[in-house]
């Protein structure tokens, strides 16, 4: 008799709010636009009206959705390419900041079998839907690595680990969680020293990249540059006026 499937893991969907916000705006947009297209409007203002909802309704509703097919989707297959960037011994030791429910914390365990997974949050909910370590540890149970995994409540701010601890830290989409330009930095200062000699830095994030940059590079990193593919930052920028500019920034502590 073959073993039972585990259920698919669940990764939740980031910033749930946001995305139920823009639903509802296209919704509504749509509903003027049908409405409009109806008849169901003053003549005078039907036309302006279904312009301006169909605009609304494809621009909020299409974001909308591309939100949830990141989640769902783009962000499972994004996460192997970024892991790529970390040349694996698999026996590293290493820290995901800003895990969330798992996503790289769990394929990171994958390729360290003889290593360690330590991811560390302080489970925001308004940042993804159930956002809680209990969900993060079902995921790693789902994957078939709980025996490496670890998961700790901590800010990425003061992580709770001694300097030279890991010899990879990654972080996905988390760091921009903090809006005062002096706690990024901390953050990254913190990034920098839990990591040992040698150790490599992955940070993907949906702004702030430049800054990262920077801030690696005063730190004393090496090898500091952007890894991210240019064609998604230039499309994801102008369609979102800005707001959404996925990148990547990789670094290597010297030793
Ligand atoms: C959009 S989610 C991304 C989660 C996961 N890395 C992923 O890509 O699926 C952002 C995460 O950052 C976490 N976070 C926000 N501020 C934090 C802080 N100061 N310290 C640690 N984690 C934080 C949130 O709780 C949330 O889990």
């Amino acid at each position: 008799m073959s073993p039972p499937t585990l259920p698919r893991p669940d990764y939740g969907i980031d910033a749930p709010g946001v995305v139920r916000t823009m639903l509802l705006v296209g919704a509504a947009g749509l509903a003027v636009w049908a409405t409009a297209a109806a008849g169901l409007w003053p003549e005078a203002v039907a036309g302006p009206l279904a312009s301006a909802g169909a605009v609304m309704g494809v621009w909020f509703g299409g974001l909308g959705l591309y939100m949830i097919y990141s989640s769902r989707v783009g962000k499972l297959r994004d996460r192997e390419r970024l892991l790529d960037l970390v040349p694996w011994s698999g026996r590293e030791a290493v820290l995901d900041v800003g895990c969330g429910r798992g996503l790289m914390l769990t394929a990171a365990a994958r390729r360290v079998p003889d290593g360690r997974a330590v991811g560390v949050d302080i489970w925001q909910a308004v940042d993804q839907s159930g956002n809680r370590p209990e969900a993060t540890a079902e995921n790693a149970r789902r994957e078939g690595v709980a025996d490496r995994v670890e998961v700790v409540t901590g800010d990425m701010r003061e992580l709770p680990f001694a300097d030279g601890s890991f010899d990879a830290v990654v972080s996905h989409w988390a760091v921009h969680n903090l809006y005062a330009a002096a706690d990024r930095g901390r953050a990254l200062g913190e990034m920098a020293r839990v990591l040992k000699p040698g150790g490599r830095v992955v940070l993907a994030d949906i702004q702030h990249h430049a800054e990262y940059a920077a801030g690696f590079t005063a730190l004393g990193l090496v090898d500091v540059r952007r890894a991210g593919p240019a064609w998604k930052r230039v499309l994801l920028t102008a369609l979102t006026f800005g707001g959404f500019r996925p990148d990547v920034v990789v670094g290597r502590k010297p030793g």
